[in-house]
Protein backbone atom coordinates (compact mmCIF):
# COMPACT_ATOMS: atom_id res chain seq x y z
CA UNK A 1 0.00 0.00 0.00
CA UNK A 2 1.54 3.37 -0.77
CA UNK A 3 1.31 6.37 1.57
CA UNK A 4 -2.37 7.95 2.42
CA UNK A 5 -3.47 11.37 3.22
CA UNK A 6 -5.50 11.71 6.40
CA UNK A 7 -8.89 12.35 4.68
CA UNK A 8 -10.32 8.52 4.54
CA UNK A 9 -9.22 7.97 8.11
CA UNK A 10 -10.39 11.05 10.18
CA UNK A 11 -13.91 10.53 8.04
CA UNK A 12 -14.08 7.05 9.84
CA UNK A 13 -12.92 8.32 12.75
CA UNK A 14 -15.07 11.31 13.08
CA UNK A 15 -18.03 8.72 12.41
CA UNK A 16 -17.05 6.07 14.62
CA UNK A 17 -16.22 8.22 17.65
CA UNK A 18 -12.54 7.07 18.00
CA UNK A 19 -8.93 9.11 17.07
CA UNK A 20 -6.03 8.04 15.25
CA UNK A 21 -2.55 7.99 17.22
CA UNK A 22 -0.19 10.54 15.48
CA UNK A 23 3.45 9.53 17.09
CA UNK A 24 6.48 11.39 16.67
CA UNK A 25 9.35 9.33 14.88
CA UNK A 26 13.13 10.31 15.19
CA UNK A 27 14.89 6.85 14.09
CA UNK A 28 14.25 3.19 13.00
CA UNK A 29 13.72 1.59 16.51
CA UNK A 30 10.69 4.20 16.91
CA UNK A 31 9.09 3.40 13.37
CA UNK A 32 9.42 -0.01 14.08
CA UNK A 33 8.19 -0.15 17.64
CA UNK A 34 5.39 1.59 16.53
CA UNK A 35 4.59 0.26 13.42
CA UNK A 36 4.55 -2.96 14.88
CA UNK A 37 2.24 -2.55 17.28
CA UNK A 38 0.05 -0.95 15.11
CA UNK A 39 0.04 -4.06 12.48
CA UNK A 40 -1.09 -6.37 15.37
CA UNK A 41 -3.87 -4.66 15.95
CA UNK A 42 -4.91 -3.70 12.68
CA UNK A 43 -4.96 0.28 13.69
CA UNK A 44 -4.23 3.17 11.09
CA UNK A 45 -1.37 5.44 11.39
CA UNK A 46 -0.15 8.50 11.38
CA UNK A 47 3.77 8.96 11.95
CA UNK A 48 5.18 12.15 12.19
CA UNK A 49 8.20 14.35 11.39
CA UNK A 50 9.42 16.84 13.60
CA UNK A 51 11.73 19.73 12.14
CA UNK A 52 14.51 18.56 15.14
CA UNK A 53 13.50 15.09 14.12
CA UNK A 54 14.62 16.01 10.48
CA UNK A 55 17.64 17.56 11.43
CA UNK A 56 18.56 15.33 13.52
CA UNK A 57 17.53 12.16 11.46
CA UNK A 58 17.67 13.68 7.76
CA UNK A 59 14.68 13.77 5.36
CA UNK A 60 15.26 11.12 3.26
CA UNK A 61 16.34 8.88 5.99
CA UNK A 62 12.74 9.15 7.86
CA UNK A 63 11.02 8.83 4.34
CA UNK A 64 12.05 5.50 3.97
CA UNK A 65 12.00 4.40 7.04
CA UNK A 66 8.50 5.15 6.48
CA UNK A 67 8.37 3.77 3.23
CA UNK A 68 10.07 0.25 4.77
CA UNK A 69 7.43 0.05 7.13
CA UNK A 70 4.90 0.12 4.43
CA UNK A 71 6.39 -2.40 3.14
CA UNK A 72 6.25 -4.78 6.44
CA UNK A 73 2.75 -3.62 7.11
CA UNK A 74 -0.49 -3.52 5.12
CA UNK A 75 -2.03 -0.43 6.53
CA UNK A 76 -3.07 3.30 5.89
CA UNK A 77 -0.08 4.92 6.87
CA UNK A 78 -0.11 8.99 6.95
CA UNK A 79 3.95 10.64 6.84
CA UNK A 80 2.97 13.79 8.20
CA UNK A 81 4.92 17.28 8.93
CA UNK A 82 4.68 18.38 12.64
CA UNK A 83 5.02 22.12 13.47
CA UNK A 84 5.79 23.18 10.41
CA UNK A 85 6.79 26.91 10.64
CA UNK A 86 7.74 28.17 7.33
CA UNK A 87 6.27 27.64 3.76
CA UNK A 88 9.52 26.65 2.89
CA UNK A 89 9.47 24.21 5.33
CA UNK A 90 6.22 22.74 3.92
CA UNK A 91 6.98 22.94 0.48
CA UNK A 92 9.94 21.05 1.45
CA UNK A 93 8.09 18.25 3.11
CA UNK A 94 5.36 18.52 0.02
CA UNK A 95 7.53 18.42 -2.77
CA UNK A 96 9.69 15.16 -0.61
CA UNK A 97 7.17 12.65 -0.51
CA UNK A 98 4.84 13.54 2.96
CA UNK A 99 1.11 13.23 2.52
CA UNK A 100 0.34 15.49 5.41
CA UNK A 101 1.79 18.82 6.16
CA UNK A 102 0.72 21.16 9.42
CA UNK A 103 1.31 24.75 8.83
CA UNK A 104 1.80 26.15 12.72
CA UNK A 105 0.93 29.77 12.25
CA UNK A 106 -0.30 29.79 16.09
CA UNK A 107 2.45 32.17 17.31
CA UNK A 108 1.61 34.80 14.59
CA UNK A 109 -1.58 37.51 14.85
CA UNK A 110 -4.71 36.11 13.24
CA UNK A 111 -5.01 37.96 10.27
CA UNK A 112 -0.59 36.92 9.33
CA UNK A 113 -1.51 33.14 10.67
CA UNK A 114 -4.56 32.92 8.07
CA UNK A 115 -2.31 34.25 5.65
CA UNK A 116 0.71 32.04 6.28
CA UNK A 117 -1.87 29.13 6.71
CA UNK A 118 -3.61 29.58 3.12
CA UNK A 119 -0.61 29.96 0.84
CA UNK A 120 0.38 26.55 2.41
CA UNK A 121 -3.24 24.99 1.60
CA UNK A 122 -2.75 26.31 -1.86
CA UNK A 123 0.74 25.02 -2.68
CA UNK A 124 -0.67 21.69 -0.79
CA UNK A 125 -3.76 21.15 -2.59
CA UNK A 126 -2.06 21.20 -5.71
CA UNK A 127 -0.17 18.28 -4.73
CA UNK A 128 -2.89 16.04 -3.47
CA UNK A 129 -1.41 16.90 0.51
CA UNK A 130 -3.71 17.54 3.41
CA UNK A 131 -3.11 20.87 6.01
CA UNK A 132 -3.34 20.96 9.93
CA UNK A 133 -3.61 24.26 10.84
CA UNK A 134 -3.43 25.44 14.23
CA UNK A 135 -5.70 28.11 16.14
CA UNK A 136 -4.99 29.05 20.08
CA UNK A 137 -1.39 28.71 21.78
CA UNK A 138 -0.28 25.73 23.58
CA UNK A 139 2.10 25.91 26.44
CA UNK A 140 5.41 23.60 27.14
CA UNK A 141 8.46 22.81 24.82
CA UNK A 142 8.73 21.93 21.11
CA UNK A 143 12.46 21.99 19.99
CA UNK A 144 13.73 25.10 21.41
CA UNK A 145 10.58 26.77 21.68
CA UNK A 146 9.39 27.32 25.25
CA UNK A 147 6.00 28.39 25.79
CA UNK A 148 5.33 29.52 29.07
CA UNK A 149 1.33 29.01 31.17
CA UNK A 150 1.06 32.47 30.86
CA UNK A 151 1.74 32.67 26.83
CA UNK A 152 -0.18 30.15 26.08
CA UNK A 153 -3.91 30.74 25.34
CA UNK A 154 -7.19 28.83 24.87
CA UNK A 155 -8.49 28.30 21.32
CA UNK A 156 -11.35 30.99 20.82
CA UNK A 157 -14.50 29.11 19.37
CA UNK A 158 -15.72 32.29 17.71
CA UNK A 159 -12.54 32.23 15.34
CA UNK A 160 -12.71 28.97 14.30
CA UNK A 161 -15.14 29.06 11.66
CA UNK A 162 -13.47 32.01 9.56
CA UNK A 163 -9.99 30.70 10.49
CA UNK A 164 -11.43 27.14 8.45
CA UNK A 165 -13.30 28.94 5.84
CA UNK A 166 -10.53 31.74 4.45
CA UNK A 167 -7.18 29.16 4.73
CA UNK A 168 -9.02 25.91 3.65
CA UNK A 169 -7.65 23.88 5.78
CA UNK A 170 -8.43 20.38 6.04
CA UNK A 171 -7.62 19.67 10.14
CA UNK A 172 -7.53 21.93 13.04
CA UNK A 173 -5.17 21.89 16.34
CA UNK A 174 -6.73 23.44 18.88
CA UNK A 175 -5.69 24.73 22.69
CA UNK A 176 -7.99 23.09 25.48
CA UNK A 177 -5.51 23.17 28.29
CA UNK A 178 -2.86 20.00 26.56
CA UNK A 179 0.29 21.13 26.35
CA UNK A 180 4.06 19.95 24.99
CA UNK A 181 6.70 17.71 27.19
CA UNK A 182 6.30 15.77 29.98
CA UNK A 183 5.35 18.66 32.99
CA UNK A 184 2.26 19.61 31.88
CA UNK A 185 0.74 20.37 35.55
CA UNK A 186 1.98 21.65 38.18
CA UNK A 187 2.80 19.31 41.24
CA UNK A 188 -0.61 18.97 43.68
CA UNK A 189 -2.61 20.57 40.17
CA UNK A 190 -5.82 18.97 38.73
CA UNK A 191 -5.50 17.92 35.31
CA UNK A 192 -7.95 19.69 33.40
CA UNK A 193 -9.02 20.23 29.53
CA UNK A 194 -11.88 22.73 28.35
CA UNK A 195 -14.26 20.48 26.76
CA UNK A 196 -16.58 23.53 27.02
CA UNK A 197 -14.08 24.67 24.07
CA UNK A 198 -14.09 21.42 22.32
CA UNK A 199 -17.62 21.32 22.34
CA UNK A 200 -18.74 24.84 21.06
CA UNK A 201 -15.73 24.23 17.97
CA UNK A 202 -17.58 21.16 17.42
CA UNK A 203 -20.70 22.92 17.26
CA UNK A 204 -19.17 25.41 14.98
CA UNK A 205 -17.26 23.11 12.91
CA UNK A 206 -20.11 19.74 11.90
CA UNK A 207 -18.08 16.82 10.57
CA UNK A 208 -14.56 18.72 10.87
CA UNK A 209 -11.31 16.65 12.29
CA UNK A 210 -9.94 18.43 15.49
CA UNK A 211 -6.53 17.92 17.14
CA UNK A 212 -5.17 17.40 19.75
CA UNK A 213 -1.19 18.54 20.65
CA UNK A 214 0.51 17.53 23.83
CA UNK A 215 -1.50 14.74 24.70
CA UNK A 216 1.05 12.46 25.84
CA UNK A 217 -0.41 10.76 29.09
CA UNK A 218 3.45 10.92 30.85
CA UNK A 219 3.44 7.06 32.13
CA UNK A 220 3.83 7.06 35.21
CA UNK A 221 5.43 3.27 35.40
CA UNK A 222 8.36 4.85 32.55
CA UNK A 223 8.94 7.74 35.05
CA UNK A 224 9.41 5.81 37.79
CA UNK A 225 11.19 2.95 36.03
CA UNK A 226 13.95 5.78 34.55
CA UNK A 227 14.09 7.47 38.29
CA UNK A 228 15.08 3.92 39.31
CA UNK A 229 17.83 3.77 36.98
CA UNK A 230 19.73 6.75 37.77
CA UNK A 231 17.35 9.69 36.04
CA UNK A 232 16.26 12.23 37.83
CA UNK A 233 12.99 13.32 36.43
CA UNK A 234 11.16 15.94 38.59
CA UNK A 235 7.18 15.51 38.94
CA UNK A 236 6.29 14.62 35.49
CA UNK A 237 2.15 14.84 34.93
CA UNK A 238 0.29 14.66 31.96
CA UNK A 239 -3.07 14.00 30.63
CA UNK A 240 -5.00 11.51 32.47
CA UNK A 241 -6.17 8.72 29.35
CA UNK A 242 -9.76 9.23 30.25
CA UNK A 243 -10.20 12.42 29.13
CA UNK A 244 -7.99 12.07 26.02
CA UNK A 245 -10.39 8.74 25.49
CA UNK A 246 -13.30 11.16 26.13
CA UNK A 247 -11.97 13.57 23.28
CA UNK A 248 -11.34 10.84 20.89
CA UNK A 249 -15.08 10.14 21.38
CA UNK A 250 -15.73 13.84 20.15
CA UNK A 251 -14.74 15.31 17.60
CA UNK A 252 -10.84 14.71 18.23
CA UNK A 253 -9.89 12.57 15.30
CA UNK A 254 -6.18 12.63 15.98
CA UNK A 255 -4.23 12.86 18.85
CA UNK A 256 -0.33 13.72 18.74
CA UNK A 257 2.01 11.96 21.11
CA UNK A 258 5.84 12.17 21.60
CA UNK A 259 7.06 12.70 25.20
CA UNK A 260 5.81 8.94 26.15
CA UNK A 261 7.26 7.55 23.12
CA UNK A 262 10.48 9.10 24.60
CA UNK A 263 9.64 8.42 28.64
CA UNK A 264 9.34 4.55 27.42
CA UNK A 265 12.20 4.39 25.13
CA UNK A 266 14.85 5.75 28.10
CA UNK A 267 12.84 3.60 30.36
CA UNK A 268 14.13 0.71 28.23
CA UNK A 269 17.51 1.94 27.76
CA UNK A 270 17.73 2.88 31.19
CA UNK A 271 16.84 -0.38 32.52
CA UNK A 272 18.76 -2.43 30.87
CA UNK A 273 22.16 -0.97 31.50
CA UNK A 274 21.72 -0.87 34.93
CA UNK A 275 20.93 -4.61 34.35
CA UNK A 276 23.80 -5.28 32.72
CA UNK A 277 26.57 -2.65 33.00
CA UNK A 278 28.83 -4.28 30.49
CA UNK A 279 26.90 -3.67 27.92
CA UNK A 280 27.80 -1.55 25.13
CA UNK A 281 26.28 -3.24 22.00
CA UNK A 282 23.45 -0.90 20.91
CA UNK A 283 21.09 -3.50 19.58
CA UNK A 284 20.97 -5.08 22.97
CA UNK A 285 19.88 -2.21 24.66
CA UNK A 286 17.77 -0.63 21.74
CA UNK A 287 15.84 -4.08 21.61
CA UNK A 288 13.95 -3.71 25.17
CA UNK A 289 13.28 0.81 24.09
CA UNK A 290 12.01 -1.03 20.69
CA UNK A 291 9.96 -3.30 22.63
CA UNK A 292 8.73 -1.03 25.57
CA UNK A 293 7.19 1.83 22.41
CA UNK A 294 5.08 -1.30 20.77
CA UNK A 295 3.49 -2.12 24.02
CA UNK A 296 2.85 1.74 24.90
CA UNK A 297 1.37 2.00 21.46
CA UNK A 298 -0.60 -1.14 21.70
CA UNK A 299 -1.80 0.21 25.31
CA UNK A 300 -2.49 4.28 23.31
CA UNK A 301 -4.05 2.07 20.76
CA UNK A 302 -6.51 0.38 22.79
CA UNK A 303 -7.50 2.44 25.94
CA UNK A 304 -6.44 5.60 24.61
CA UNK A 305 -7.72 6.15 20.93
CA UNK A 306 -10.11 3.54 20.33
CA UNK A 307 -8.60 3.06 16.63
CA UNK A 308 -7.97 -1.05 16.57
CA UNK A 309 -8.96 -2.91 13.46
CA UNK A 310 -9.80 0.14 12.03
CA UNK A 311 -7.80 0.02 9.17
O1 LIG B 1 5.48 18.96 19.59
C1 LIG B 1 6.66 18.68 19.53
C2 LIG B 1 7.10 17.26 19.39
O2 LIG B 1 7.18 16.64 20.64
C3 LIG B 1 8.38 17.20 18.64
O3 LIG B 1 9.44 17.56 19.45
O4 LIG B 1 10.50 19.29 18.06
O5 LIG B 1 11.78 18.15 19.91
O6 LIG B 1 11.21 16.91 17.81
P1 LIG B 1 10.83 18.03 18.77
P1 LIG C 1 3.59 15.46 23.87
O1 LIG C 1 4.81 16.22 24.29
O2 LIG C 1 2.50 15.56 24.89
O3 LIG C 1 3.88 14.03 23.54
O4 LIG C 1 3.01 16.16 22.54
C1 LIG C 1 3.52 15.81 21.28
C2 LIG C 1 3.04 16.71 20.21
O5 LIG C 1 2.11 17.48 20.35
C3 LIG C 1 3.72 16.64 18.92
O6 LIG C 1 3.28 17.61 18.04
ZN1 LIG D 1 2.62 19.41 18.98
Amino acid sequence: MALVTTTEMFKKAYEGGYAIGAFNVNNMEIVQGIAEAAAELQAPLILQVSAGARKYARHNYLVKLVEAALLECDLPIALHLDHGDTFELCKSCIDGGFTSVMIDGSKHSFEDNIKLTKQVVEYAHEHGVVVEGELGKLAGIEDDVNVSAEDASYTRPEEVEEFVSRTGVDSLAIAIGTSHGAYKFKPGQKPQLKFDILEEVEKRLPNFPIVLHGASSVIPEYVQTINANGGALKDAIGIPEDMLRKAASMAVCKINIDSDLRLAMTAGIREYMTAHPDAFDPRQYLTPARDNIKALVKHKIVNVLGCDHKA
